[in-house]
């Protein structure tokens, strides 16, 4: 029997300009469309996430020019630090696109001709007033400042009048197409506010759009017309075709095609709403389902953005905090579609309160006092009491609740429902008060109920929190003795009673740090790491290599403790270890069987990096390594005396 195939969610994210490095504000909709499609996987949905980088158009020909580099020199240093914001945000995307990947400008090239062939693209001049820094003609009616110029109404930046030959999009013939596929598909723009303005600037009428440039070099040549290059934006907007395979795979690009959402910021919602829909009517594709346009993260009341040079390194947040509670916040403190001010201080009490107080507490009580009381395994327990009922009961309130959420965007609503359960579990402690119960022997089974209760609440709430705090979920599953990846499971599977009886929990550690705020504040006064200078000469060449501290604290190095060690089988060197490592267990492969007997290693702890990359050695998986001396060859193993904690830290 063929399998039922699964429903398709195509998510994007704009590509960012490689002009500069990212800030909080792209950090956002990358974390909203992360969410989106890890909550989507969950509910058993066929994801594709697309993320990617805008590298053509003058605005970044200009910034190279500035650093005294070649354009696609500046690209390949800011790519670099998109991927790298990606990985520390934990971001799932599955493909990153570059405009300047000849697979991208290939495909343009080929649109581009095929709507001159149908007679949408044709040749004309044009003369009107420029923003390069937003890359767009200004409209009409934006007025003229009294020394004769204009000014760009979003980015406050002189306009430039430009004046040449061009090619032309026959954007007023799509006025009435767009109007009638507006009026069939309400949802196409949301929220619905941006619908309004979307229809009423088409209802008032539509110019054909100029849609390439001979001033400006760094661009896809028009084909069969070099000395024009394509308009940054008609390139950009392709890349959510190039990238699922279009004039390359088309099985996957039929597959995916169209989009489930576009997610942007409202601010390039007319480059999404109106061009983007007619381009594609007149290549004859259908538009996305849905044009997302959220609202500005603003930094002292004003939009974030280089230009307006207050922007915000989300490193400054990443470093003392971690992924998650960036995650966490940015997508609790406003609904997608609204504008939030980012503050410091607003920031702090959040984390600590919904997350080290609310959740970060209860995980923690909850599990030592399973740890003290049970020796981590909570066995018989009396029955269902009313009020433990209603904690199970309201579990599978919440869950439909949070499913639905989830699935209309509604985030931060989500977010605020899960919070409003975590405090009822507080409170149901708080009442019941294990503490005291666990005075009583007689009161064993009813304290087991209790905890339990507390545990299956926790484990569900980890569920819950998975899309947007994934891997504070995942050490929670972990904790509560789940194996393997949460993201395995799936929301229809998801119950109360899922948490086995008898199942060995861990030892938690703190699940979110809690942070000085003068130290904080501090952090707010640096500036965001620049780009890096062109290379200098290594000084210390023939000496050392040199890594930097940040490089050092990628490393995840914890105290690990051997719980059985065995030979891997036809081999001589190799020993296969099963270790604890506080949150989890893993199994690792180290070449260290000449020097030691698998029966002399159980009970050591040692030092090992858990963040390494899985690998297969030998056709047995190592999820991590050892440190060791290698002496002659042999590996000689730093063990740790006296009484460290499985888990700390080394660093
Ligand atoms: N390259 C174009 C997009 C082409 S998509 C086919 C572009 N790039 S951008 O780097 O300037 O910005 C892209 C997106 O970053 C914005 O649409 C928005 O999603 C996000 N943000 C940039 N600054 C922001 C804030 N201050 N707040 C929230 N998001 C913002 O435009």
């Amino acid at each position: 029997m063929a399998r039922k195939s699964k429903p398709i969610f195509y998510i994007t994210t704009p590509i960012y300009y490689v002009n500069d490095v990212p800030h909080i504000g792209h950090a956002y909709t990358t974390i909203i469309a992360d969410a989106l499609a890890r909550f989507k996987k969950l509910a058993g949905y066929d994801v594709f996430f697309l993320t990617g980088t805008d590298e053509h158009g003058q605005k970044v020909e200009k910034a190279a020019a500035e650093k005294g580099l070649k354009p696609l020199e500046l690209a390949d240093k800011v790519v670099v630090r998109f991927k790298d914001l990606w990985e520390a945000l934990n971001i799932s995307y599955d493909y990153f696109i570059r405009t300047t990947e000849p697979n991208h400008e290939k495909g343009v090239q080929t649109l581009f001709k095929k709507l001159a062939d149908k007679g949408d693209i044709y040749k004309g001049t044009y003369k009107g007033w420029y923003c390069v820094s937003n890359e767009h003609f200004l409209a009409d009616d934006v007025p003229l400042e009294k020394e004769g110029t204009k000014i760009c109404p979003e980015c406050n930046i002189q306009a430039t009048i430009i004046e040449e030959a061009t090619y032309f999009f026959r954007l007023s013939a799509y006025a009435q197409p767009l109007l009638d596929f507006y009026a069939k598909n309400p949802n196409f723009v949301r929220p619905p506010s941006r619908m309004n303005e979307v229809v009423s600037f088409v209802r008032s009428g539509l110019k054909d759009l100029s849609i390439t440039r001979t001033t400006v070099k760094w661009g896809i040549p028009v084909p069969g017309d070099p000395v024009h290059t394509i308009y940054v934006w008609f390139d950009a907007l392709h890349n959510y075709l190039t990238g699922i395979g279009y004039d390359r795979n088309m099985v996957r690009f039929k597959k995916y095609w169209p989009a489930t959402l576009h997610l942007i910021g409202k601010d390039i919602l007319r480059f999404h709403a109106i061009f983007w829909p007619a381009f594609l009517m007149a290549a004859g594709f259908p538009p996305p389902e849905c044009v997302y346009g959220h609202g500005w993260w603003l930094k002292d009341n004003t939009k974030m953005s280089k230009s307006r040079g207050n922007v915000l390194d989300p490193y400054a947040i990443i470093k003392p905090f971690g992924q998650d509670p960036l995650r966490y916040f940015l997508l609790r403190e406003i609904p997608i579609g609204h504008d939030g001010n980012f503050s410091h201080e607003g920031f702090l009490h959040r984390v600590n309160s919904d997350l080290a107080n609310d959740l970060g507490n209860l995980v923690h009580r909850t599990l030592t006092m399973i740890r003290n009381y049970f020796q981590g395994k909570i066995g018989l327990r009396e029955n269902e009491t009313p009020e433990d009922e209603k904690i199970r009961e309201d579990f599978a309130g919440l869950k439909a609740r949070v499913f639905d959420l989830y699935n209309g965007y509604a985030v931060s609503r989500a977010l605020e429902e899960i919070w409003v359960y975590i405090g009822a579990v507080n409170k149901y402690l708080a009442e019941n008060a294990p503490w005291k119960l666990a005075k009583d022997a007689a009161k064993r089974a009813r304290l087991a109920r209790v905890l339990y209760q507390a545990a299956a609440a926790i484990r569900g709430v980890s569920f819950l929190v998975y899309p947007v705090m994934p891997a504070s979920a995942q050490k929670i599953w972990n904790y509560l003795g789940e194996r393997g990846a949460l993201e395995k499971h799936s929301f229809a599977e998801l119950d109360f009673n899922g948490l086995k009886p008898g199942q060995l929990m861990m030892e938690p550690t703190p699940l979110f740090p809690r942070v000085d705020l003068k130290e904080f504040l501090a952090e707010e006064a640096k500036p965001a790491a620049p780009l890096p200078t062109p290379a200098e000469p290594n000084k210390t060449e023939g000496i050392m290599d040199y890594i930097s501290f940040d490089e050092f604290k990628k490393m995840d190095l914890r105290v690990a403790h051997i719980l059985k060690a065995e030979k891997v089988e036809g081999t001589q060197k190799l020993l296969k270890l099963q270790i604890d490592i506080g949150t989890e267990q893993r199994q690792i492969v180290a070449g260290i069987a000449e020097t030691y007997k698998p029966e002399d290693l159980v009970g050591k702890k040692l030092v090992v990096i858990v963040n390494l990359k899985p690998a297969v050695i030998r056709g047995v998986e190592s999820q991590g390594m050892l440190l060791a001396a290698v002496i002659n060859d042999k590996a000689i193993i730093p063990f740790f005396e006296g009484d460290v904690p499985v888990g700390a830290q080394v660093k």
